[in-house]
């Protein structure tokens, strides 16, 4: 949350900051800003709201000429959304940028004021950037480090001075940035789109370590000062990865991508009729070691990890936790040397995932992460990294990257049975072409694309609506449900079905729209029930079912048919029609699908 970019080169560094940032505004979009350093000083621009705003009012006051600048876009934590609180963050000396969160920023704020610094805005910023320019006295890694000294909490900030021309100074913690690589230009940026237009060669910048950024060169240096010598990544992402493409928007592009990524992520996987890992330095017997597994992820995240418990409990006979990771951190969890702890992050940047794997490493407990983001912060530090290959993720309600986790889930579940002798050979085999053939069909979900828009009109007014499932659908009625509210603005809530009878039924009145999931043959009997107790009081009710099952056509008033493959891996096709629906509603309501409010895609604050 929050999105960094900086620029230093011959080419005009305002028209670069605004095009990064645009690549970046899924970060946040509270505000926008830029500083762009040249001959005349420093001259900062910055505006309350979309980027679009920031743009409008650099053609206002004039863009400023060539130079090298950082520019930010803001997801608000401390301070409301306003032009003061907006970053960059001025003093005559110098500029700053940052992601994260000053802890202790009260403490600092009262230190600077007993040395006569006085402050405009409510951020926590504000304090990072006057301590840093009461160091400054003429050296800028002297004052950084000295700051750093002093400032508890995460950061990645990027720093002008007004007295070093062409360079840029960053250094993170706890907070991505990487160092963009050009030919006598470079860059700074939070994650690879902002710079991917321009480049794909970057350094991932270490915890704290300080970069000091001119058009030719790019010195990272340790907190002796000495030298580090960085390995040259080179992003495998291309621009149109990251662009909508004729889309209107990027999670329709998203949705309809799921078939590639699936086919991405678990094509490679499949070595001789099963799952293989040893591409991933996986050890063959990695699974038999452990006898109890803990998912820990955030969003939409733990709802992948969700379905995860049931696949790998249903097929491997192993025990499974399931916590959100902000709950996980605090809840003193019991590890012993068998359990093996699972993190699931899309972005891989997630505070809490990150903090709860490192609780886990720090009690010498293993971890594995399911990252999209290659380079990512929890990708470097777990012990054993599982990549989903989902591409870049714009969209902030998250979409192919919940299908790629699930895949990656089923993968590690046949696996893991197979390894704990739960299944045999033959077994195995056919778990691995069911869930081939059900990613082959995802493809199908496209098509009903219309039918389930045409949905859209009937529930775009709903104040409210209801997702019930049992089983492997429940866990996915909770993701259907999120997708929902946090899009559409509708509220929503996910039931077990059978819970229904104990307490929510009081809720379903005449007309309440209910989304029923039925893609379980063995709870089959059971959820139809539900469904007419539901209807019987007069609940509007939308079937999603498999094209196999014949239902009664009085338990519904509208149904989706989703193609027929196994059971167990229905939710690889169920979770592209709630998503469908989910997206219609919202368009339908005129929401801005993309950006929804107060919402940011990676949260890299607690
Ligand atoms: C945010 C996003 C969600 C995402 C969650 C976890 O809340 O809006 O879409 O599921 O973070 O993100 P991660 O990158 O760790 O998967």
């Amino acid at each position: 949350m929050c999105g960094i970019v900086g620029y230093t080169g011959a080419r005009n560094a305002a028209d670069i900051l605004v095009g990064g940032l645009t690549n970046l505004e899924y970060r946040g979009y509270d505000s926008a800003g830029i500083s762009i350093l040249d001959q005349s000083g420093i001259s900062t621009i910055k505006a309350k709201g979309r980027l679009q705003e920031l743009a409008c009012k650099i053609k206002e006051v004039g863009k400023p000429g060539a130079g090298c600048g950082i520019g930010h876009t803001r997801w608000a934590t401390h301070g409301e959304p306003s032009d003061i609180n907006s970053h960059p963050h001025r003093t005559p000396k110098l500029s700053m940028v940052h992601n994260g969160i000053i802890e202790n920023y009260l403490e600092i704020k009262k230190f600077l004021s007993d040395k006569g610094y006085t402050f405009e805005s409510q951020t926590d910023t504000e304090t990072a950037v006057k301590l840093v320019d009461y160091f400054y006295k003429g050296d800028p890694f002297d004052a950084i480090h000295q700051a750093l000294e002093r400032l508890e909490g995460s950061y990645a900030f990027g720093i002008l001075f007004a007295d070093q021309p062409d360079t840029i100074y960053a250094v993170r913690k706890d907070s991505p940035l990487i160092v963009g690589l050009g030919e006598n230009e470079n860059y700074i940026a939070s994650d690879v789109p902002a710079i991917l237009e321009h480049t794909r060669d970057f350094y991932l910048l270490d915890e704290m370590e300080i970069a000091v950024i001119k058009p030719g060169s790019v010195v990272i240096l340790d907190l002796t000062r000495a030298p580090v010598k960085k390995e040259r990544m080179r992003a495998n992402w291309d621009i149109a990865a990251a662009q909508k493409g004729g889309y209107p928007h990027f999670m329709l592009k998203e949705i309809c991508e799921q078939p590639k990524a699936l086919t991405d992520t678990v094509h490679p996987r499949i070595r001789h009729t099963r799952p293989d890992f040893s591409a991933d330095d996986i050890p063959a017997d990695f699974w038999s070691q452990f006898d109890r597994v803990h998912i820990t992820a955030c969003g939409t995240a733990m709802y992948a990890g969700t379905v995860g418990k049931v696949l790998l409990e249903r097929l491997a006979r192993i025990p499974v936790d399931v916590d959100l990771a902000s709950e996980f951190r605090y809840r003193d969890p019991i590890l012993t040397d068998r359990s093996l702890v699972i993190v699931i992050s899309q972005s891989g940047e997630t505070a809490d995932s990150l903090a709860a794997m490192r609780l886990a490493k720090s009690r010498g407990i293993t971890t594995l992460a399911i990252v999209n983001v290659i380079g990512s912060s929890i990708a470097r530090e777990a012990d054993f990294v599982l990549h989903t290959y989902a591409g870049p993720e714009i969209a902030v309600a998250s979409t192919k990257a919940f299908s790629v986790q699930i895949a990656m889930m089923y993968l590690i579940a046949i696996d893991c049975a197979r390894i704990r002798g739960m299944i045999d050979d033959a077994k195995t085999a056919a778990l691995t072409a069911d869930l081939t053939q059900a990613i082959g069909r995802t493809r199908e979900l496209l098509d009903l694309s219309g039918a389930i828009e045409s949905l859209a009109p009937n529930f775009m007014k709903a104040s409210s609506l209801f997702y019930l499932g049992r089983g492997l659908d429940y866990a996915l009625a909770m993701e259907g449900s999120l997708k929902l509210k946090e899009i559409s603005y509708i509220h929503s809530e996910a039931y077990a079905a059978g819970e229904l009878k104990h307490g929510t039924i009081s809720l379903i009145t005449d007309g309440v729209p209910v989304v029923a999931l039925v893609t379980q043959r063995e709870l089959l009997p059971k959820i139809v029930s539900n469904i007419r107790e539901v209807r019987a009081r007069g609940g509007h009710v939308v079937v999603i079912t498999k094209s196999g099952f014949d239902l009664d056509a009085d338990i519904y008033d509208e149904i989706i048919r989703l193609p027929d493959v196994d059971d167990f891996f229905m939710p690889l096709l169920a979770v592209i029609a709630l998503q469908f629906f989910a997206y219609y509603i919202a368009v339908a309501r005129g929401c801005d699908v993309d950006k929804p409010r107060n919402l940011a895609k990676s949260v890299t604050v607690e």
